[in-house]
């Protein structure tokens, strides 16, 4: 099997840890989906981040990407991400849309207050019909925060990925 990319997006460095915490264990490389117009990662900021995520949201909008992702080099390819407004932030749309994912093996996980995936793991299967979308990993913050090397572990090893 040739090496798998964990590739993620986050703003509050939850989604980061757990891409992190995959990464090590699976041997995997490492990429953060880098936004042209950095979010605002100071928690007391909030309120703006949230009316900034729900206009984009409202507004179909596609942040722009500013790094390349080399997904055309893996088979594998972890994607993470938070939730945001019952949904993945819209840069991930920007990234899907991005990428041919035909063939590919995408594998999800997010983290999230009390959402779950949201139905996002479907969305990505229905934005990428051609990949075989395995089932995800929906992380609670204060569980992501906390440490997750257990639950990343038992989710790998039912997939058979470790
Ligand atoms: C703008 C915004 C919208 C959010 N919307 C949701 C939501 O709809 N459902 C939910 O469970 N959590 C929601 N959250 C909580 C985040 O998913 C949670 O804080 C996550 O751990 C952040 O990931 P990060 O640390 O990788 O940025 C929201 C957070 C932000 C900043």
């Amino acid at each position: 099997m040739s090496k798998a990319l964990v590739v993620y997006f986050s703003v509050y460095g939850t989604a980061k840890k757990t891409a992190e915490e995959i990464a090590r264990q699976t041997g995997a490389d490492l990429m953060e989906i880098e936004p042209v117009v950095p979010y605002d990662s100071n928690r007391d900021h909030y309120n703006a981040l949230a009316k900034l995520a729900k206009q984009q949201h409202d507004t179909n909008a596609r942040p722009a990407i500013k790094n390349e992702i080399p997904v055309r080099d893996y088979d594998t390819i972890f994607v993470g991400y938070p939730m945001w407004w019952y949904t993945f932030p819209m840069i991930l749309y920007t990234f899907f849309d991005k990428y041919d994912f035909s063939g590919k093996t995408i594998v999800p996980f997010n983290t999230h207050m009390g959402s779950g995936d949201g139905g996002t793991y479907r969305t990505i299967k229905e934005l990428e019909p051609n990949a075989n979308v395995l089932a995800g990993l929906p992380m609670e913050m204060s569980d992501a925060e906390r440490g997750n090397a257990k639950a990343v572990s038992q989710w790998l090893q039912k997939l058979g990925l470790k």
